[in-house]
């Protein structure tokens, strides 16, 4: 059932091999020294890449995010990749974006996608990713038509618990700790066998001040957002397990966190939740594609982990270790403090006011490209948008 996309690739290979640091190096004149201690970053040639992607060709690309283009290619040896070519001109220098890549390739967990390479050439900025065959949550799971897969109640625990155990992982173990900013459904990847992964995490960080992304998904974007980074630009832990909370809802659920063809009642997964709940009716809200097939106790289970986890105030949110306990049965769910989460329709009625809203758009692009254009409103967002592997703004909570 399985839908992979398997394409045929007449590729001729690039005779040049790729090979790690220090061969394949860029001229980095005066910075060889600085760099001598990176040994995971594989350097791949832009000739290569080139050759396993057909030269870009529109055929290969199999995705377009406010990052750059994602093309598969198959390496030389036959490995296949996911190429994401970075759009914007990056302004950092070669050095750091190494020292950048060489933290998170550093990184390895089974929840991760794996980043097996990058290539610096000219102004040329190219990641070379694990390649994954089932694409990714929203249009495997939330996209309905031709690419859907039928994702049973164990799949989706499967899912839910990989997914919280690799942001526990980057939370929690990895030294400097990564706040990954962008956890939604398009970001989590899923291999053959439907285990999941995070993807871009740490991108946020490479991305040249400058970068002007722009989201077309507005609505569903700020669906992920906890109101006090979207609004108020306070980055902590926290706002990655508030959009944990929204995308494990959408999980139960099977559907987009908005959706504006729905009710106005229905239209915004958070108040409906919160709606259904207040009801003692959240079961109502599993996905109707299950037809009946579930643990109708565990699924109610893991839709109040996703209140607890969207709570207003942050300090109620549990961490990322406490929800993976939570959600394996470790641990008892407490909701009887929970309280209304922080809904996304309140900020979208905000966003609706003339004074806020170039505000909110401003700041809601700027999560995506670092600090992009929020330079001028709101210098927080401009240090949390450093804090990625720091987590300065993480203490208090
Ligand atoms: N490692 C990978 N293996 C297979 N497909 C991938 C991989 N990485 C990305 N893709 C696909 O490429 C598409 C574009 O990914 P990309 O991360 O650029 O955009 P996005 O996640 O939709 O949005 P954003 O830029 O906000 O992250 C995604 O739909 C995803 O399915
Ligand atoms: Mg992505």
């Amino acid at each position: 059932m399985h839908r992979t996309a398997m394409t045929c690739f007449p590729f001729s290979f690039s005779k040049k091999s790729s090979s790690s640091l220090p061969s394949t190096r860029p001229n980095l004149d005066n910075d060889e020294d600085d760099i001598s201690s990176i040994q995971n970053v594989k350097i791949y040639t832009y000739k290569e890449l080139r050759n396993a992607t057909d030269n870009f060709s529109e055929a290969n690309k199999i995705g377009e995010g406010g990052f750059g283009s994602v093309y598969m290619g198959r390496l030389k040896g036959g490995k296949l990749a996911a190429i994401k070519v970075l759009s914007a001109e990056s302004k950092q220098g070669v050095k750091e974006f190494l020292t950048e890549i060489n933290v998170i390739s550093e990184i390895e967990h089974e929840n991760l996608v794996k980043l097996y390479g990058c290539c610096v050439e000219k102004n040329s900025r190219i990641l070379v990713y694990n390649y994954l065959e089932n694409n990714s949550l929203s249009r495997t799971l939330l996209g309905g038509s031709h690419d859907s897969i039928y994702f049973d109640w164990q799949t989706r625990c499967r899912i839910g618990v990989g997914v919280a155990r690799g942001l526990a992982f980057l939370h929690e173990e990895v030294r400097p700790l990564i706040i990954h900013r962008d956890i939604k459904a398009s970001n989590i990847l899923l291999d053959k066998d439907l285990t999941p992964k995070i993807s871009d995490f740490g991108l946020a960080k490479l991305m040249p001040a400058n970068a002007t992304h722009v989201s077309t998904r507005v609505a569903g974007t700020l669906g992920y957002l906890a109101p006090e980074y979207a609004i108020g630009g306070r980055l902590t832990r926290k706002a990655d397990i508030y959009s944990f909370g929204v995308l494990l809802i959408e999980i139960v659920s099977g559907r987009c966190n908005t959706n504006s063809r729905l009710p106005i009642e229905e239209q915004f997964i958070l108040e409906r939740t919160w709606e259904l709940y207040e009801r003692k009716e959240l079961v109502a809200l599993v996905d109707t594609a299950l037809n009946g097939e579930f643990d109708a106790e565990q699924a109610v289970k893991f839709l109040k982990i996703g209140l607890l986890c969207t709570q207003e105030s942050p300090k109620c949110r549990p961490s990322m270790s406490t929800v993976v306990k939570m959600l394996t049965g470790e641990m008892e769910v407490d909701d009887s403090k929970m309280t209304k989460p922080a809904l996304i329709s309140d900020f979208m009625d905000l966003k609706v006011r003339h004074k806020q809203e170039s505000i909110i758009d401003t700041r809601t692009s700027s999560s995506y490209n670092t600090s992009s254009a929020s330079e001028h409103h709101d210098t927080t967002i401009i240090s949390a948008a450093t804090s990625t592997f720091t987590t300065q703004h993480d203490h208090s909570m």
